[in-house]
C-alpha cells in the first residue's frame, strides 16, 4: 500500500512538473495575437526556432529561411518567439534599415549585452561594446574605434604588407615541403594571427614564420579562445529559454586561461614599448598606452585588445578562406581580378593603402563574399524606448521596451528577389558602386548598420584584401575537391571540412 502511495506521488509529481513546464514554455504564446500582429508558424513548445535548442538535428538559420520564405511577401514583420520569449522578425529589409538607422535610439541595445555580468570574473568581455549596453557601449565603442581610423590603419600597412609577404613565403615553404595542395582555412587563420599580433601587440605570432604545419602557441591559443567564445554565445542564446541558468552556472565568454595569456601578453608588450622596442610605431599597441597614459588600467587595455583579436582573428579569417573557395571554383572571376591586380602591380612593385582600397574589382569580389558567407547570419536588437511599428496591411504595432527584434541578414543576402540566382558567386552584381545603395535598402548588412555598425570593418576588410592581392599575384588557385556547406553552426553555415586548394606559382 505505502509502495503505491509513493508511486501515486511520484506519477502527480511528474505530472505537475510537465505541466508547469508546458505553461513556462507558451506563457507568451499569445503575446503577438493580442497585440494584432501575426504569430509566426510552425509554433513548437520550444519556441518558433527549435533548433536554437536542439541544433544537431535542426539548425537555427533554416528554421529562420522557413518561416522567412512563409511570411516574406505578405508581412513586413511577424511575432515569432525566441524559445519562449517574444520577439519580432524583420521581414522587409526597408524596416531593418528603419530600426538600424534611424530609429537607433529605440533599439540601442544589442541581445548579447545580456550576455555579461554573470560571472564577474569575465572582466575583459564586458569591456568589449559588442556585449554592452547604454553610455558604457558608447564609451567603449569610442575608445576602441579611436585606434582603428583610416589615418591608423594607412599608417600601419606597412604590418599588412609585411604579413602578405610572410604569407607568400609560408605558401612557397609549404608547396617545397607538402606539395601545392595547402590546407586553406588553417592558412588563413595563420595571416589573420600574424596581422593581429603584430598590429594588437607589436609581436611576430610564429604563424607564418614557424614550421610548415606547426602551431605556434599564441595561434593555439587564440583558436581555442575563439572557439570557447564563439560557442558560450551559441550556449548564451540558448539559455534565453531560463535565463537563470546562467547566474547558477557561472557562464562566461571567455576562458580564465586565455585572459591569464593575454593579461601577460599585453603586459609584456606594453612594458616593451616602453622600454623603447618599436618606439615611434603607429598601431593599435600605441593607441593603448595613450589611453592608459589618459588613465585607463592595463584591463582596459587587455579589453580594447581583445575587441579587435576576436573579429581580426576569426571572423575576418573564415571570411579569407570562404573568398578563397569561391575564387577557386569561378575562375574566370578569378583571372580578372588577378589582371586588376597585376595591373595596380605593374607601375608599382608595391601597393599603397589607397591604391588597395581603391581597387574596384577586388572590393566587389569581397562584397559578394561578404554577401554569401554573412558570417554574422542574424542581430538581435533590445527594444530600449517603446516604438510604433508599420506591419502594413494598415497595421501598427506598438513595440514594448524589453521586447527583441531579429534582422536576418542572411536571409535578405540570400533571397533571389534582391540577388537572381542569390546562391551563384557573381561579383559583378556590386559594380559601380552598389553595395552603399544595397545597404541604404537593407539588403545587404555584412557589417550591420547605423551607430552599432561592425567598428572593425575596415580592419576586416584590410585584412581579407591584402591577403587576396598576395596571393593572387603569385598563384593561380584551383580547386581539388568540393567542401560542402555544414550544418547551421548556431551563428551562420560555413564551409564544412578541410579546403584543400592547389596554389601554382605564376611565371613572371
Ligand atoms: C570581415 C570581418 C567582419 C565581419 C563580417 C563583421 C561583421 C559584423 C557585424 C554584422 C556586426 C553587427 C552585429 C550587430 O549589429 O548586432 C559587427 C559588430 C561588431 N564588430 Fe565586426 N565584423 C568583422 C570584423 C571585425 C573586426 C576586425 C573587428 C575588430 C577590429 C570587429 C569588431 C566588432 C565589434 C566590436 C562589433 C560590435 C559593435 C557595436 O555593437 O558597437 N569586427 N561585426
Amino acid at each position: 500500500m505505502a509502495m503505491l502511495t509513493i508511486v501515486g506521488w511520484c506519477l502527480t509529481f511528474v505530472h505537475v512538473s510537465f505541466v508547469a513546464i508546458y505553461f513556462y514554455l507558451t506563457w507568451y504564446h499569445k503575446y503577438w495575437d493580442k497585440r494584432g500582429a501575426i504569430t509566426a508558424e510552425p509554433l513548437t513548445i520550444l519556441g518558433t526556432y527549435p533548433g536554437i535548442l536542439v541544433n544537431k538535428s535542426r539548425s537555427l538559420i533554416l528554421d529562420v529561411q522557413e518561416v522567412y520564405n512563409k511570411y516574406k511577401d505578405k508581412y513586413r514583420a511577424v511575432g515569432t518567439f525566441i524559445t519562449r520569449q517574444p520577439q519580432l522578425l524583420i521581414l522587409d529589409p526597408a524596416l531593418a534599415h528603419e530600426i538600424l538607422v534611424d530609429k537607433f535610439s529605440h533599439f540601442r541595445d544589442t541581445i548579447t549585452s545580456s550576455f555579461v555580468g554573470h560571472n564577474p570574473e569575465d572582466k575583459y568581455v564586458e569591456r568589449s561594446p559588442f556585449f554592452s549596453s547604454g553610455e558604457e557601449w558608447k564609451r567603449r565603442r569610442t575608445e576602441n574605434v579611436g585606434g582603428l581610423t583610416p589615418n591608423r590603419l594607412k599608417q600601419a600597412f606597412a604590418i599588412w604588407e609585411q604579413s602578405g609577404r610572410k604569407l607568400v613565403e609560408y605558401i612557397e615553404r609549404a608547396r617545397r615541403e607538402k606539395g601545392d595542395v595547402i590546407e586553406t582555412r588553417d592558412l588563413s587563420y595563420r595571416f589573420t594571427a600574424d596581422t593581429m599580433a603584430d598590429f594588437i601587440w607589436g609581436i611576430d605570432a610564429g604563424s607564418l614564420s614557424g614550421s610548415v604545419g606547426e602551431i605556434a602557441s599564441f595561434q593555439k591559443v587564440s583558436t581555442d579562445w575563439t572557439v570557447y567564445a564563439f560557442s558560450s554565445i551559441i550556449r548564451f542564446n540558448k539559455s534565453l529559454v531560463a535565463t537563470f541558468v546562467r547566474k547558477l552556472f557561472n557562464m562566461r565568454i571567455f576562458t580564465k586561461a586565455s585572459d591569464e595569456f593575454f593579461l601577460r601578453l599585453t603586459q609584456d608588450a606594453v612594458n616593451l614599448r616602453r622600454g623603447g622596442s618599436g618606439e615611434g610605431r603607429t598601431d593599435f599597441l600605441s593607441h593603448l598606452i595613450q589611453l592608459q597614459e589618459r588613465g585607463n588600467s592595463i584591463h582596459d587595455s587587455v579589453g580594447h585588445a581583445l575587441v579587435v583579436h576576436l573579429d581580426g582573428y576569426e571572423t575576418s579569417g573564415a571570411v579569407l578562406y570562404h573568398m578563397l573557395y569561391s575564387l577557386s571554383e569561378h575562375r574566370e572571376e578569378q583571372e580578372k581580378l588577378r589582371s586588376e591586380i597585376l595591373d595596380a602591380l605593374a607601375s608599382n612593385d608595391n601597393i599603397s593603402y589607397e591604391q588597395l582600397n581603391a581597387l574596384p574589382y577586388l572590393d566587389q569580389c569581397v562584397n559578394e563574399s561578404l554577401r554569401l558567407t554573412t558570417p554574422i547570419g542574424f542581430f538581435m536588437r533590445i527594444c530600449t524606448k517603446a516604438t510604433q511599428i508599420d506591419l502594413g496591411n494598415e497595421k501598427i504595432l506598438e513595440l514594448e521596451p524589453g521586447v527583441t527584434v531579429m534582422i536576418p541578414a542572411f536571409q535578405y543576402h540570400h533571397d533571389d528577389a534582391f540577388y537572381p540566382e542569390a546562391s551563384e558567386f557573381r561579383p559583378d552584381r556590386f559594380e559601380n558602386g552598389a553595395a552603399s545603395a544595397f545597404n541604404k535598402r537593407g539588403i545587404f548588412l555584412p557589417f550591420g548598420d547605423g551607430p552599432r555598425i561592425c567598428l572593425g570593418m575596415r580592419v576586416g576588410q584590410l585584412s581579407v584584401k591584402t591577403a587576396i592581392f598576395h596571393i593572387l599575384s603569385n598563384y593561380l588557385v584551383e580547386q581539388t575537391k568540393k567542401v560542402p556547406l555544414g550544418a547551421d553552426t548556431g551563428l551562420g553555415i560555413f564551409l564544412n571540412g578541410d579546403v584543400e586548394l592547389k596554389y601554382t606559382k605564376l611565371r613572371k
